[in-house]
């Protein structure tokens, strides 16, 4: 198994192109079940979970077309990739799929709105919480459709095609809101969405099915109107820039301290992050290119988060601040409320000399002068990078063990952030 090696203390300065977001790419690639004709998409990243994905997609009929770089461009413009789901072939997402990601039982929806069934294993992914999917459920039978739990998977049919319906999500679910979004736009009639996830991935995703031919309306407000169509057509659409990614390496910089561009990124998409940076002591400014962070070596702040679905502080960047906040010159109270489970990288950072003690759902967060290079697990996506930002501050060398976690989201971590001056390389196995 590959690890990472970062020998820390060395500021960041250069520039960082952001990559697709993750997050939006992988309901992008879904929808193109949604259409007998060609959905092509611009600005792919380069993932481990995009790679699961096209095979799952493939199992169930999608061929997929990547096309060639030209010589010479950078690895930074992103993959087109042409997805056609002329016919589906098989209506069941088997465990070992799902089970490794999460967002794969996001093709149920689509599924049973094209053909009318789908069985999909009960998901796995990141193991940060107990990650029920019964809002997913509840939201596809208000549409009409009849859902079994048989043997470890999701059994779900609509022999007459969905029907419009008023679906009330008694808490905020991106996945759920992806999953009705999608099954909505092929139902007959009216759906209604209410308490709908606002994140920006939905946005994308409502954006490339309107493209499609979709009549949506309301994206991006807790309230989504969807007039179903019969059909859907081929499209183009770029995938948005990720502001996870954008998020992490601003605060990688904060952490070193130093100068850098983010090329590509999005100040609108992560606004409740640059305030808490900002409020932390980092210098973050629109350039025409994207975002410049700059931190000249004053101390960082301590300041309080809490977690909250978009457009609060994202639960996806929580793991990253308390990394910064282990350096922070005083005390910060870092508030989880989304997942349950989500401090798995407490005990990591600690192995690195990180002063912070749990209180259920808060993490307190003590400053310490100096992190102390370790050996040190990743045990899920974010974790992982939070451990990176620890690493390139701490004295010595840091030893990431288990990165298949970190490929899985970040694209190319070692060459972006080696390219800014870190002292950091994979240790192939
Ligand atoms: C997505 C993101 C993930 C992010 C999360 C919250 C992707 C691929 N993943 O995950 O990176 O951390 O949003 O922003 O986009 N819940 C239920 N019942 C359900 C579904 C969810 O109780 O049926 C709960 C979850 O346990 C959690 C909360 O709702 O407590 C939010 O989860 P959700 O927004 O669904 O997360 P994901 O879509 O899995």
């Amino acid at each position: 198994m590959d690890r990472i090696r970062i020998s820390g203390g060395h500021e960041l300065n250069g520039e960082i192109q952001i990559s697709g977001a993750k997050n939006a790419t992988l309901p992008l690639m879904i929808a193109s079940l949604l259409s007998d004709e060609t959905l092509t998409l611009r600005n792919m990243p380069s993932l481990a979970d995009v790679n699961l994905l096209s095979r799952i997609l493939g199992n169930h009929g999608v061929d997929m077309a990547v096309d060639g770089k030209r010589p010479g461009s950078s690895g930074g413009c992103g993959d087109t990739v042409h997805l056609t789901a002329r016919t589906i072939v098989d209506t069941t997402a088997p465990y070992e799929f799902v089970s490794r990601m999460r967002a794969s039982f996001w093709v149920l929806g689509p599924l049973l709105a094209r053909c009318g069934e789908a069985k999909v294993s009960l998901p796995g992914g990141c193991a940060i919480g107990t990650r029920p999917v019964d809002l997913h459920i509840s939201g596809l039978e208000a549409l009409g459709a009849e859902i079994e739990l048989e043997d470890g998977y999701v059994v779900a049919s609509a022999k007459k095609g969905l029907q419009g319906g008023r679906v009330v999500f008694p808490k905020v679910s991106v996945g759920a809101t992806h999953n009705v979004l999608m099954a909505a736009v092929l139902a007959r009639g009216e759906t209604i969405i209410e308490n709908a996830a606002c994140e920006p991935e939905v946005t994308d995703l409502a954006q490339c099915l309107s493209a499609m031919g979709a009549r949506i309306e309301g994206v991006g407000t807790p309230t989504i109107h969807i007039q179903g169509v019969d059909k859907l057509h081929g499209a183009t659409h770029s995938v948005l820039p990720d502001r996870i990614e954008t998020g992490t390496y601003a605060m990688a910089v904060a952490m070193t301290g130093g100068d850098v561009e983010l090329v590509g990124a999005r100040e609108d998409l992560f606004e409740a992050a640059t305030d808490i940076l900002r409020q932390a002591g980092v210098s973050i400014t629109p350039t025409n290119r994207g975002l410049r962070v700059q931190r000249n070596g004053s101390a960082l702040a301590p300041v309080n988060v809490s977690t909250a679905p978009f457009p609060g502080f994202p639960t996806d960047l929580q793991a990253q601040f308390m990394a910064l906040m282990t350096k922070a010159g005083g005390t910060s109270n870092i508030t989880e409320t989304i997942f349950e489970n989500r401090f798995m990288h407490v005990q990591e950072l600690a192995r690195l000399g990180a002063e912070i003690e749990l209180d259920g759902d808060t993490a307190i967060v003590t400053g310490v002068d100096s992190l102390n290079g370790a050996q040190v697990m990743a045990t899920d996506l974010r974790a992982s990078v939070s451990l990176v930002i620890a690493g390139l501050a701490a004295e010595g060398d840091t030893i990431i063990n288990r990165v298949y976690h970190l490929d899985r989201g970040f694209e190319r971590i070692e060459s972006k952030l080696g390219n800014c001056g870190a002292d950091i390389e994979r240790l192939s196995s």
